[in-house]
């Protein structure tokens, strides 16, 4: 089998944690590099969670590249209320010591998707991807592929009434992003809120995942239990929200979600600030330089992220189908 180069660029996170498990669990994809960008926690915090990721998947083989620590144009405000002062659940893991790249996140991307044949998957804010758009555009034009945990259509947002956090927290990256996309004629895959507010995991899943794979399980019981009390305490959920994982599941395989094609820029100024402005209606006569996703499959979500984290066929998860149909 052909496995699809991917660079997973990111903020970790708990659920960028989550994606990061995901994505090395998966046979048709070859993880080159992690890069990563300040955003849930300070760039240093997520490259040290990422470590902490690729130790307990037994892959640190991967290399991990630092990248931008401030947004392009504005403060850096991160989402530690929502991950938790480590940025990973207050786990409180140990290090892993070592492993510092000579060069930096940019760089990397420079070199490896100038040599063709690599995809992006985007799950913080879009800081490392406006600067290879600004540095070497011809270089970004050569991505095969860029899908983007972000934005919001029809959904309400999570920063403020219309904004998202990765597109709210650098918004002017954003802006440049989908503003290079249109002049490339690149489409970009927004994998917004629309589809991954549906992407829940409840405590019963939880649980019978660790009745599975103790081992993984407790990891993943130790990274989530502050997101869970989160989502209680802000969306009286019981359960919690995973977005990120849902662009890795949607990059492996399209069927998982639906959505339309459409011009959408990024607001950069004023309440609106991190929107994502999807034209579904055509109203700017532009050419779509996004697919937005609309609908997604949820039960297939589920059914791929416990069948290639726990390597069990569908008849050995039983109790999953009972659980999300
Ligand atoms: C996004 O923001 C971050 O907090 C999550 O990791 C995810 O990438 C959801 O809005
Ligand atoms: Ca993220």
């Amino acid at each position: 089998m052909e496995k699809r180069k991917v660079i997973i660029d990111c903020d970790p996170g708990i659920d960028d944690s989550l994606a990061l498990m995901l994505a090395l669990s998966m046979e048709e994809l070859q993880v080159v590099g992690i890069t990563v960008v300040s955003g849930n926690g300070p760039v240093n915090m997520g490259f040290s969670n990422a470590k902490k990721v690729l130790k307990r998947m037994g892959r640190l083989d991967i290399p991990i590249y630092k990248g931008a620590a401030v947004p392009l144009k504005r403060e850096y405000v991160s989402a530690l209320d929502t991950h938790g002062v480590d940025a990973l659940g207050e786990s409180f893991l140990p290090e892993v010591p070592g492993y510092e790249q000579p060069v930096d996140a940019v760089e990397f991307m420079k070199k490896e998707i100038g040599r063709g044949g690599c995809s992006v998957i985007a799950l913080g804010p879009m800081t490392n991807l406006a600067r290879l758009a600004n540095e070497a555009r011809a270089v970004f034009g050569k991505m095969e592929e860029l899908v983007s945990m972000g934005g919001n259509f029809r959904s309400h947002g999570n920063c403020s009434p219309v904004a998202e956090y990765n597109y709210w927290a650098d918004p002017e990256a954003a802006a440049l992003v989908y503003q290079v996309a249109a002049e490339l004629g690149m489409k970009i895959h927004m994998v917004g809120l629309d589809v991954t507010r549906r992407i829940v995991l409840t405590p019963d899943l939880l649980e019978y995942f660790c009745r599975l794979d103790p081992k993984l399980g407790e990891f993943i019981r130790a990274i989530t239990r502050f997101y869970f009390d989160f989502h209680w305490k802000q969306e009286h959920l019981i359960g919690c929200v995973i977005n990120d994982p849902l662009a890795v599941a949607y990059f492996a395989d399209r069927s998982l979600c639906d959505g339309i094609e459409a011009y959408t820029e990024i607001e950069t100024q004023g309440i609106s600030i991190g929107q994502s402005v999807v034209d579904s209606q055509g109203f700017y006569r532009r050419e779509p330089n996004s697919v937005v996703l609309t609908k997604v499959n949820a039960a297939g979500f589920f059914r791929m992220f416990f069948g290639r984290l726990l390597n069990r066929s569908p008849e050995k998860l039983d109790l999953l189908e009972r659980m999300i149909s």
